[in-house]
């Protein structure tokens, strides 16, 4: 394990990467949340879509960005590139992509996921974004939520670390879901990112 020592303080600070394929609203969320701790910092915002809005985030928060292909990723050119940058915690966070085991390896237990629904509910191969609440919204459930999970190789299915729920009723529209799906995301996301480094 890499250590990013700030000589100021006398701690020793984790590194945080985050990798988000698009708005990035929880990246924001997590970055503020780090601002100023002693624990932790995000070192590293990835996205593997040039035009995502999560750069333009990370550039307003002054992190550190970069953008990656899908050859950069299965290749483990950004494995390496991660732990040239003492890269201690991988946070996923609408990341697309599926995850490589050679990233898996070089992160065993130290990358993690959030899921829009409660799993095992809602979730493999295609089970992404409005997917997920529209298909909440078709079965007729009473509530969604959120599941932040270890990544491992398969979509969805690695160790439940924190999960809530939250009601749906009869009226509300997929977007509605994904809002209240939002508003859970952005408070509980940072402080289990938190509790695990
Ligand atoms: C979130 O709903 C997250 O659960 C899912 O992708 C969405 C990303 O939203 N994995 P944002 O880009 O953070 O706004």
């Amino acid at each position: 394990m890499h250590f990013y020592r700030d000589n100021k303080t006398k701690h020793t600070v984790k590194n945080i990467a985050i990798l988000a394929s698009g708005s990035g609203s929880n990246a924001e969320k997590i970055i503020k949340h780090f601002q100023g701790s002693t624990k932790a910092r995000i070192a590293l915002v990835a996205s593997n879509k040039k035009g995502a809005y999560v750069l333009e985030r990370a550039k307003k928060l002054n992190v550190p960005s970069h953008v990656f292909s899908k050859g950069d990723l299965e290749s483990g050119e950004f494995s390496q590139l991660l732990q040239e940058q003492k890269i201690d915690f991988v946070v996923l966070a609408g990341f697309l992509l599926q995850i490589p085991s050679n990233l898996i390896q070089a992160f065993p237990d130290l990358m993690v996921n959030i899921h829009p629904a409660l799993l095992p509910n809602y979730g493999g191969k295609g089970m992404y974004g409005d997917h997920v609440h529209r298909a909440v919204k078709a079965s007729g459930d009473t509530e969604t939520g959120i599941t932040i999970h270890l990544v491992n190789e398969n979509y969805d299915e690695g160790k439940i670390i924190f999960q809530t729920a939250v009601a749906v009723s009869e009226n509300d529209s997929p977007e509605q879901i994904a809002e209240k799906v939002h508003v859970l995301e952005h408070k509980y996301y940072p402080k289990i990112i938190e509790s695990l480094i």
